[in-house]
């Protein structure tokens, strides 16, 4: 595995590969690897003959008070994770490098950045669109993988690339849980034992949530208040949002059907986690 850190010695690396008419998959992250990642490296190395994987904390997607500073690295278990995952480059740029000192220019997709995390994180997705954006002009990759557990985030990669016509295929894994159901976060290492049982109530509120759907309930405001009151109920879990979307537009769902998905945000202890599923499939 080759580890590179300048921009430009990226854009050769690249360069050199395409020439060669090979496939470039790039899976952008921001280190601290757990399963979530590594499945997705998967996924994306049996997509292409080039597996890329980022890692950049970046700052431009943390807000004030955010956890930027004390977001969790491990540079060394992350490279050698990698290398067990058969990744071919882990470009790891330098932060000055990615944003040279007068750096004014952002990517920012409208409305789709409006509900949800959108609103509760201002700025956050066009830090995101922008640092990948970046990440796609340096590595120029044919394919890239995103998890579904970043639900809004997929959503907003999809329609950058769409809107800004490049051919990047946007391939989006599974959200990868621990056996208790609990979704695989970086964050969740912020967790004391009680934390990780409290956001449990995560998963347990979409699962009942499904239930309910499966079972008849068609009525989104309903549907919405009880998960609310249950997440209220279940003692350390803090709701930010329990909201009920199109999977597509991610506008509010009156009537459950095929493409409603619960989205959910809470805190526990603090820490900020969000889960979400689609509820009929
Ligand atoms: P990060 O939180 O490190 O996540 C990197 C990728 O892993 C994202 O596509 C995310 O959706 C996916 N992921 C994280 N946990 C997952 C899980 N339990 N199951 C499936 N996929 C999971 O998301 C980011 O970094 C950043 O915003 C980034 C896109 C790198 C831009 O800075």
């Amino acid at each position: 595995m080759k580890i590179i850190e300048s921009c430009r010695a990226m854009v050769e690396w690249s360069n050199s590969r395409l020439n060669n008419k090979e496939i470039i998959c790039l899976v952008p992250t921001m280190g601290f690897f757990h399963e979530g990642h590594l499945a997705l490296m998967r996924q994306g190395g049996k997509l292409a003959d080039n597996l890329v994987v980022s890692l950049f904390v970046n700052p431009r997607q943390f807000g004030p008070g955010e956890d930027f500073a004390n977001y969790p690295r491990d540079h060394k278990r992350d490279i050698r994770l990698a290398r067990e995952t058969g990744v071919k480059v882990l470009f790891i740029p330098d932060q000055d490098e990615l944003y040279p000192p007068g750096f004014q220019t952002e990517v920012k997709v409208a409305s789709l950045t409006d509900p949800l995390c959108g609103a509760r994180r201002p700025g956050h997705f066009d830090g995101v669109t922008t640092v990948v954006a970046k990440l796609f002009n340096l590595v120029k990759p044919q394919v890239a993988v995103f998890g579904e557990k970043d639900f809004q985030q997929l959503a907003v990669i999809r329609r950058m690339v769409t809107d800004l016509n490049w051919d990047i295929e946007i391939v989006g894994h599974p959200i990868v849980r621990e056996s208790s159901g609990l979704a695989l976060s970086s964050r969740n290492s912020y967790l004391d034992e009680q934390g990780r049982r409290k956001a449990l109530g995560l998963f347990n509120a979409l699962e009942f949530a499904a239930q309910q759907a499966r079972a008849g309930v068609t009525e989104a405001r309903g549907l919405e208040d009880v998960v609310r009151k249950r997440l209220d109920e279940y003692g350390g879990v803090e709701v930010e949002y329990a909201d009920i979307v199109d999977k597509d537009n991610l506008e509010k769902s009156r009537t459950i059907d095929d493409n409603s998905l619960m989205a959910l945000a809470v805190k526990v202890d603090g820490v900020r986690l969000i889960d979400n599923r689609l509820l009929l499939r």
